[in-house]
């Protein structure tokens, strides 16, 4: 855990499932075949120096059972670079049955195996994403609580197998809703999932939190300022996460690298070091974006990709110090 986060490093999520690889590389006119998918992850896990801002890195099932074009598994080149490699462990959503507009969360079948494999593999932590949408009517409660008990029992398991589950309950930023709306809801979510997990047995010490920030609905026209979004963030945290969990790490849910590190920068510097947790990122698209785009799945543009990637994890580390400049 402690390496995970150490020197001021977070975490690289490229655990996109195969649908979202391909539609991120049919955004970016990128073939979407698994020689391109191998390609692009070998692109990001030998990008020199990445291990100065991440500590870990997570993997989708795809990825860690790939090798580098010159043989070597992906897991491996990044252990030898000094970056733990996790694993996503979830399957995906599909609707909840009987309750409109709500999504759960599956994979729970057969996860004390699949953990084991991957442990095997070389993964030492874990990532499951619940995803929770503001909208009319929902979320329910039980659309909430079927969300956060299948949380509850990915992370039991993995602390059974000695892997750190990386807990992530995502409140989505599409619809219209307001940030003192996305406080209630996020805040809601996760005194619940805390619930859960104390009836499951979990060592809150042994987990790190993944959540979203507390926005504004993407369509909701209500612009708010990094300190707004900073301050009903950590509000929402300090009033549901217990001081016990050492760290937590964003997703960047869609926001553009910039204002995703302004965000992170600004809790840090309205806090100024007074948390009970580490307060980190695990971004995916706002540490990739720019990276993908410059690419365009050519091996001419490998360096200058890779040179982005390793920018906006350095921007990302900044920011975690509160030190990062728009
Ligand atoms: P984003 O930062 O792109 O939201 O990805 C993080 C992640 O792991 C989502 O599950």
């Amino acid at each position: 855990m402690q390496q995970l986060f150490a020197n001021n490093k977070g975490l690289l999520a490229m655990d996109e499932s195969t649908g979202t690889c391909n539609r991120r590389f049919a955004a970016a006119g990128i073939p979407q075949t698994l020689l391109m998918r191998r390609d692009y992850r070998e692109l990001i896990v030998t990008t020199p120096r990445l291990k100065e801002y991440i500590g870990g890195a997570i993997l989708y099932d795809e990825t860690i059972r790939q090798q580098t074009k010159a043989g070597v598994p992906m897991a491996e080149v990044l252990m030898n670079a000094g970056i733990i490699p996790g694993i996503k462990v979830d399957l995906g959503t599909k609707p909840l049955a009987g309750f409109p507009n709500e999504m759960i969360t599956e994979g729970l079948d057969g996860l004390r195996e699949r953990l084991a494999e991957y442990k095997i593999m070389g993964a030492r932590f874990a990532k499951w994403r619940a995803v929770i949408s503001i909208g009319d009517n929902v979320p329910t409660s039980m659309g909430i609580e079927a969300n956060v008990h299948a949380l509850a029992r990915y992370a039991a398991l993995c602390q059974e197998a000695d892997i750190v589950p990386i807990v992530e309950p995502e409140i989505l930023m599409s619809g219209n809703h307001s940030l003192r709306r996305c406080e209630e809801v996020t805040e809601m979510v996760l005194k619940r999932l805390f619930y859960q997990l104390y009836r499951s047995r979990i060592d809150l010490e042994g987990i790190i939190l993944k959540p979203n920030m507390v926005m504004a609905g993407a369509e909701s026209g209500e612009q708010n300022t990094s300190e707004e979004i900073a301050e009903a963030t950590v509000r929402c945290l300090l009033n549901s996460v217990p001081a016990a969990v050492p760290a937590i790490a964003f997703l960047s849910g869609g926001q553009s690298p910039m204002d995703a590190d302004a965000h992170l920068n600004a809790m840090h510097t309205q806090s100024k070091g007074h948390l009970p947790w580490v307060v980190t990122f695990s971004f995916g698209r706002a540490l990739q974006q720019p990276a993908l785009a410059a690419w365009k799945g050519n091996t001419v543009n490998i360096k200058k990709a890779q040179r982005l990637l390793y920018e906006q994890t350095k921007a990302a580390a900044a920011a975690r110090l509160g030190d990062f400049h728009r």
